[in-house]
C-alpha cells in the first residue's frame, strides 16, 4: 500500500495529552515513515541551549504557540528529506489554519502534501489525567495544561473545522487503548482513496 511514488504522508491532529506522540511513533514503525514531532523538535532545542532554543523556551514553558516562522523553518528541512524517503506523519503541526495555509504553499509546490489528516478525539478529564500522570517537565503543570487546552480550543480546533468535509480527513476515537486507536488508524487509512486507487 502507499499513494504516488509508494510514499505515506500522514497529519495527527488532537489536544495536549490525545496521544500524537504515541500514535505517530505507531505509524512511523508500521509504515516505515519518520515522525516529526514540532514540539519534540522544540524541547530538544531548548535542552540544548541552542538560540532556536533559547527563542522558544518561554512559550513552550508558558504554553503558548511558538511564532510560526520559528516552527516553519524548523520543520522545512525535515519534512522535505522525509518526503524524499519513505514519507512521514507529522505530530503537532500544522496546528492552525495560517499553518496550514503557509505550509500547504511549501509542500503543494514540491507535490509532497499530505494523504490524510487523523483527528485523535479524547474527553477532556481524561486528556487532563494523561498529562498529570505523565508529568512532562514545565508545561504538565496544572495551570500549564489549563493553557494548552484553551489554546488548543481556540487555535486547532479552527483547523478542524478547515478541513471538516475533506475525504483525507477523518476522527478517530482517541480514548480508547493505544492499541485500539492505533488499528482503527489503520483501517481508515485503507480506505481512502490515496491508498486504494490502482496505479
Ligand atoms: P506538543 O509537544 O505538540 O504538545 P501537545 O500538543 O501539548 O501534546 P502532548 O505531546 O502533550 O500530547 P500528545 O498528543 O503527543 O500525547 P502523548 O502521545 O504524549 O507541543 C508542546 C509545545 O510546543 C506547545 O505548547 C507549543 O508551545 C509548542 N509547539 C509545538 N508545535 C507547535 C506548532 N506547530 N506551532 C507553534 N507552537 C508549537 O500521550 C500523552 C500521555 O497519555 C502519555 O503519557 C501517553 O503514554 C498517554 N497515552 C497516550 N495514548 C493513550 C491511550 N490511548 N490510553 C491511555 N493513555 C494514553
Ligand atoms: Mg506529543
Amino acid at each position: 500500500m502507499g499513494g504516488a511514488g509508494d510514499q505515506m504522508r500522514l497529519l495527527l491532529i488532537g489536544a495536549p495529552g490525545a496521544g500524537k506522540g504515541t500514535q505517530a511513533e505507531r505509524l512511523a514503525e508500521r509504515f516505515g515513515i519518520t515522525h516529526i514531532s514540532s514540539g519534540d523538535l522544540l524541547r530538544q532545542h531548548v535542552r540544548d541551549q541552542t538560540s532556536l532554543g533559547q527563542t522558544v523556551k518561554s512559550y513552550v514553558d508558558k504554553g503558548d504557540l511558538v511564532p510560526d516562522g520559528v516552527v516553519m523553518d524548523m520543520l522545512r528541512k525535515p519534512v522535505v528529506a522525509a518526503a524524499e524517503t519513505g514519507g512521514y506523519v507529522l505530530d503537532g503541526f500544522p496546528r492552525t489554519v495560517e499553518q496550514a495555509e503557509a505550509s500547504y504553499a511549501v509542500v503543494r509546490a514540491l507535490g509532497v502534501e499530505v494523504q490524510a489528516a487523523i483527528h485523535l478525539d479524547v474527553p477532556r478529564q481524561e486528556l487532563v489525567r494523561r498529562l498529570m500522570a505523565r508529568g512532562r517537565g514545565s508545561d504538565d503543570t496544572e495551570a500549564v495544561i489549563e493553557h494548552r487546552l484553551q489554546v488548543y480550543q481556540e487555535r486547532t480546533v479552527p483547523l478542524l473545522e478547515y478541513y471538516a468535509g475533506r475525504e483525507w480527513m477523518f476522527t478517530v476515537d482517541g480514548a480508547q487503548s493505544a492499541d485500539a486507536v492505533h488499528e482503527d488508524i489503520v483501517a481508515r487509512i485503507r480506505r481512502l482513496t490515496a491508498f486504494t486507487a490502482s496505479p
